[in-house]
């Protein structure tokens, strides 16, 4: 039985991960979850699995080097799926540090447990030891609307504090590969949607304020580009990688779903009254007059889009799920969980929000 370290398991794509792997292996395998629970951790998002006897979960932070050491120690531990991360380029802008402390100094700590771990005295490694660092289209910087797109080898040049710490986070993979031979996978993923995500985004944030009869927050002329996938697309391309990949290797993960901001935000309240029955209240405030045009974020990047073939010539996957069934998929899930987005959306979201949006 395969024992999988996942960390951040708590977060949005890697609780939709553990989810995923658990319909996918059942009992076949076995999830260590290590999370330290920041403001974008919940427990919430995988009540259906905590009670499973093949899943852990373990509160600890990914800098904490003798935490990390002690779970290696005390697991034979075959794959690590590295998600902890701080995610947020608003609050990367606001405050860098936690994001080069955790993304960097987190990812040393992670890679050097493991080679510790799974290194021999000569300097080869145990049998069938794997480490997949998921990381982000941003460290690839930004693209005009050109028609060109990112390959895994597009130069680095990221903007933000949170590119510039993944971009570091992907240096020092490389690095271990190159040195140590380090069994590992870098995947460079687009944006991400769906089941679980934290109400900072994009996609999460406008459902929830339409839905509110909230203001829409666009920033800038609403034109800069995003490369959507569902959630799950992107879980099912990591396992992948991580099962059929090349040692060593980096896999864009991502593709052909590119849309404007300003066409999510419209599509998503079509979609809303398009979902939403006859005699539900709401439907009365949701209307394109909550779009409101607000400041620029700062450096904003203007547009990704990821180029998956490689991934799909060497592994076989691609994107399955297109944007207008992804997101029906999506608002079903947060009409089903109310008392989800209530609880995050209630202590420090709301001071966050205010700060961010400055009270509009
Ligand atoms: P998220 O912010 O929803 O979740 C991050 C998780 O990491 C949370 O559970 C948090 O508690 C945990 N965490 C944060 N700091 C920690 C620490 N010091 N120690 C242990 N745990 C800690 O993020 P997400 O959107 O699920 O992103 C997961 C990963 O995927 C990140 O590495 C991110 O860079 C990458 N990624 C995200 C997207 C996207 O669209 N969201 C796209 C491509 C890649
Ligand atoms: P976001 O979901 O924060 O992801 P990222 O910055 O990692 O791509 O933002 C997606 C796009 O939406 C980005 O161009 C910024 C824009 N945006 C808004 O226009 N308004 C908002 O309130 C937010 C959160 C994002």
């Amino acid at each position: 039985m395969r024992t999988y370290l996942v960390t951040g398991g708590a977060g949005f794509i890697g609780s939709n991960y553990i989810h995923y792997m658990f319909r996918k292996y059942g009992d076949e395998i076995r999830i260590i979850n290590v999370d330290a629970l920041t403001y974008a951790g919940n427990l919430e998002n995988l009540k259906e699995v905590a009670e499973r006897s093949n899943y852990t979960f373990i509160k600890a932070d990914i800098t904490d080097k003798e935490a990390i050491t002690k779970i290696f120690s005390e697991n034979e531990i075959d794959r690590v799926v590295h998600f902890a991360a701080e995610s947020h380029v608003d609050r990367s802008i606001k405050n860098p540090e936690v994001f080069v402390k955790t993304n960097v100094l987190g990812t040393a700590v992670m890679l050097n447990c493991a080679r510790e771990s799974w290194e021999l005295p000569d300097g080869s490694y145990k049998e069938d030891k794997k480490f997949l660092h998921v990381s982000t289209d941003e460290v690839y910087g930004s693209l005009e609307d050109d028609g060109t797109y990112f390959y895994e080898t597009t130069p680095y040049a990221p903007h933000s504090p949170y590119s510039a710490s993944k971009a570091s986070s992907d240096m020092l993979v490389k690095a271990y590969i190159d040195t140590y031979h380090f069994p590992a996978n870098i995947t460079n993923c687009s944006n991400n949607y769906g089941p679980y995500q934290f109400p900072e985004k994009l996609i999460p944030l406008i459902i929830n304020n339409a839905l509110l009869g909230k203001k829409l927050p666009v920033y800038g002329d609403g034109k800069n580009v995003r490369d959507w996938l569902y959630v799950d697309d992107h879980a099912k391309g990591i396992d992948m990688v991580q099962e059929m990949g090349r040692l060593g290797e980096t896999y864009n993960i991502g593709g052909h779903n590119e849309k404007q901001n300003i066409e999510i935000i419209t599509i998503i309240l079509d979609t809303l009254l398009e979902m939403l029955p006859e005699d539900d209240a709401r439907r009365a405030h949701i209307s394109r007059d909550l779009i409101t045009y607000v400041e620029d974020r700062k450096g904003h990047d203007r547009r990704y889009a990821i180029a998956p073939d490689k991934i799909k010539a060497e592994i076989g996957w691609e994107p399955e799920t297109m944007f207008k069934e992804g997101i029906k998929k999506t608002i079903a899930w947060f009409f089903e969980h109310e008392e989800w987005m209530k609880n995050v959306t209630s202590g420090d979201y709301q001071n966050y929000y205010k700060e961010m949006y400055h009270g509009k």
